[in-house]
């Protein structure tokens, strides 16, 4: 079960005698390596108790939307953002006919109005229940207002724990880790050859020094993996961060931008999309100095050379790969794009404004422009940068797919 490996899945919890196997789900999730976190309703915690899913999850469980303290650790907001997935598991015939009305009374119904991450809803209640035309409507109208976002896991036929016999069980944990799993799998760019590049460089001015840029490479690292979960093989190209090397997939680590070309250089006789999310410095010191640079004056000059440009050198093959850039802009953001676009001879550019201090560099969210050919553009509002990165793939898989 790669596909849940350092995945965040929200696990919420209602009320109802199936709550007893979400222990179980818990434990199944962890050992698939996903990190878990849980929410429960009030009644949730009348069938299994907030501690057992504490201990099996590593951390604290959440219930309480109006806990001042609670809210100030990790709120319904936060918790909404942080998830790649949000599954429910079990859903009470209560709490489906709640998140089918909007309503926001409890922290579990407030998430679910606030995230966009993908959802899973595992029902679980009275074959009898299941079958009444208002349950079925309120399904019906949840999945009509989410669409793809929302996946239905069961319910299982069988025997019940009321001594009924019929459709209403909620599904084995093992069937809904295999579902929330086959959620990370799209399949859309399934054995194309995608090469990212992530990080910033660092250009060396003596053994001790360097010039580079602002870039924790969260973006990068997530669109790779969004690639790799979408079948496409990946290798990321990436600079100096404090990021681990991503599963199932190469990872080719580099320092400079000279080091980053010849990385990416290599792969152009496969490389079909190529996506450069790098911060490359523009500038290197002409000459590296063997010895530690002493403070014999008051004043220093470098004299600085430009670095090649590794998007447009990909751009300019004699068979190009499908190229997508990054641009971070201050001002005009989509007179500046397009102009990066066009020069760089580009088949997209994703646009962020980096003169918002809540977007962008370290932070773990993004809002970003994309613009491609004459006029088209779509615009991603602010998200979590591992669900931003999912969207782009989608997105960048479409018009793969239109020019091939
Ligand atoms: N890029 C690259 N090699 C470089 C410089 C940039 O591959 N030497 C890529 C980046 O990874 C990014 C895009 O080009 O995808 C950014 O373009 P660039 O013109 O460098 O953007 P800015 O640095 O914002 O340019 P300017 O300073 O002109 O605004």
């Amino acid at each position: 079960m790669q596909q849940l490996y350092n995945r965040r899945i929200l696990l919420g919890i209602s009320g109802g005698i199936a709550a007893y196997k979400s222990a179980e789900l818990v434990r199944t999730l962890k050992k698939a390596g996903a990190d878990v976190r849980v929410v429960m309703t009030r009644s949730a915690m009348e069938f299994i108790t907030p501690l057992t899913l504490q201990a099996l999850s590593g951390h604290p469980v959440h219930h309480s939307l109006l806990d001042p303290e609670a809210e100030a650790g990790m709120g319904h907001i936060e918790l909404a953002k942080w998830a790649d997935l949000f599954l429910i598991a079990p859903a009470s015939a209560n709490l489906i006919a709640r998140l089918s009305q909007g309503m926001g009374d409890d922290l579990l119904t407030t998430v679910f109005l606030a995230t966009d991450a993908p959802i899973c809803l595992a029902p679980a209640m009275n074959q009898a229940m299941w079958r009444d035309p208002i349950t079925q409507e309120n399904i019906a109208h949840l999945k009509a207002a989410h669409g793809d976002h929302l996946t239905l896991i069961g319910p299982a036929a069988g025997e019940q724990a009321c001594g009924d016999t019929g459709l209403g069980r909620m599904s084995e944990p093992d069937t809904i880790v295999a579902d929330v799993a086959n959620c990370f799998e799209t399949g859309l760019l399934a054995g194309v050859s995608v090469v990212v590049t992530a990080g910033p460089t660092k250009e060396a001015i003596d053994p001790v020094r360097y010039i580079t840029n602002h870039s924790s490479g969260k973006m990068g690292y997530a669109i790779a993996e969004a690639a790799r979960d979408a079948g496409a093989r990946v290798t990321l190209i990436s600079g100096p961060v404090a990021l681990q090397a991503p599963e199932r997939m190469e990872c080719v680590r580099v320092r400079s931008a000279l080091d980053m070309l010849a990385a990416c250089e290599k792969t152009q006789d496969h490389c079909q999309i190529f996506i450069a999310t790098a911060a490359v410095a523009d500038y290197r010191p002409a000459s590296q100095q063997e010895h530690k640079i002493k403070k014999h004056s008051d004043e220093l000059s470098l004299t600085l050379i430009r670095n090649p440009d590794i998007l447009s050198t990909m751009a300019a093959a004699e068979q190009p790969p499908f190229t997508v850039g990054f641009a971070a802009e201050t001002q005009d953001v989509e007179h500046y794009a397009r102009d990066k676009l066009t020069r760089k001879k580009l088949n997209m550019i994703v646009a962020n404004d980096v003169s918002d201090r809540s977007i962008g560099f370290h932070s773990d969210d993004n809002a970003v422009k994309v613009f491609w050919g004459e006029d088209g553009r779509r615009d991603f509002e602010l998200m979590n940068k591992r669900r931003l990165a999912v969207r782009l793939i989608e997105l960048i898989a479409e018009k793969y797919q239109e020019e091939h």
